[in-house]
C-alpha cells in the first residue's frame, strides 16, 4: 500500500501494523529524509502524487492507496481531487482508495442520490 503524501511518516508507521507492505511517499526530500530518520524500518520513496506513472513505476501491485496530499481540502481542489482518484483507479486499479479532503466530504454531504420511483 502506498500513502500518497506521508510527510514525516506518521500515518505510514500506522498503516504499517496493518498492512503486509506499506510505501510512505511525498514530494518534499526535506519530509522523506526526516521520515526515514524517524523511521528506519519502514520504507520512504520522494513521490510527486500527481505523477501516477511514477508511482506505477515503484513497481509493486498497490490492493490499497491513501492520499493525503495537502491543499486538497479547498473548495476549488474538487476536480484536482476527482482527476486524482480516475487516475489512480485507471492506472493502478487498486481495491480501494482512501483520500483524505474536505472539498470531496462537502461535496458528497450536498449530494443526493437519484432513484426511480417505483410504479
Ligand atoms: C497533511 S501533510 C501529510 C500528513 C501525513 N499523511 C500524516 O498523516 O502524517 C501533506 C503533505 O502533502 C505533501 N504534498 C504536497 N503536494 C504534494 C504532491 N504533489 N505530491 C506528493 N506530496 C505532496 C506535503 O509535502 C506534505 O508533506
Amino acid at each position: 500500500m502506498p500513502e500518497i503524501s506521508c510527510e514525516w511518516g506518521t500515518t505510514t508507521e500506522i498503516i504499517a501494523q496493518y498492512c503486509k507492505e506499506v510505501i510512505g511517499t511525498d514530494i518534499s526530500p526535506e519530509c522523506i529524509q526526516r521520515a526515514r530518520e524517524r523511521h528506519p524500518n519502514l520504507h520512504f520513496e520522494v513521490l510527486d502524487g500527481f505523477d501516477v506513472r511514477s508511482a506505477l513505476e515503484l513497481g509493486k501491485q498497490f490492493t490499497k492507496i491513501y492520499i493525503d496530499i495537502s491543499g486538497l481540502s479547498g473548495y476549488r481542489s474538487l476536480l484536482d481531487v476527482i482527476s486524482l482518484l480516475i487516475m489512480y483507479a485507471t492506472v493502478l486499479r487498486p481495491e480501494v482508495i482512501i483520500i483524505k479532503s474536505g472539498a470531496l466530504k462537502h461535496f458528497i454531504s450536498k449530494c443526493i442520490a437519484w432513484r426511480k420511483e417505483k410504479a
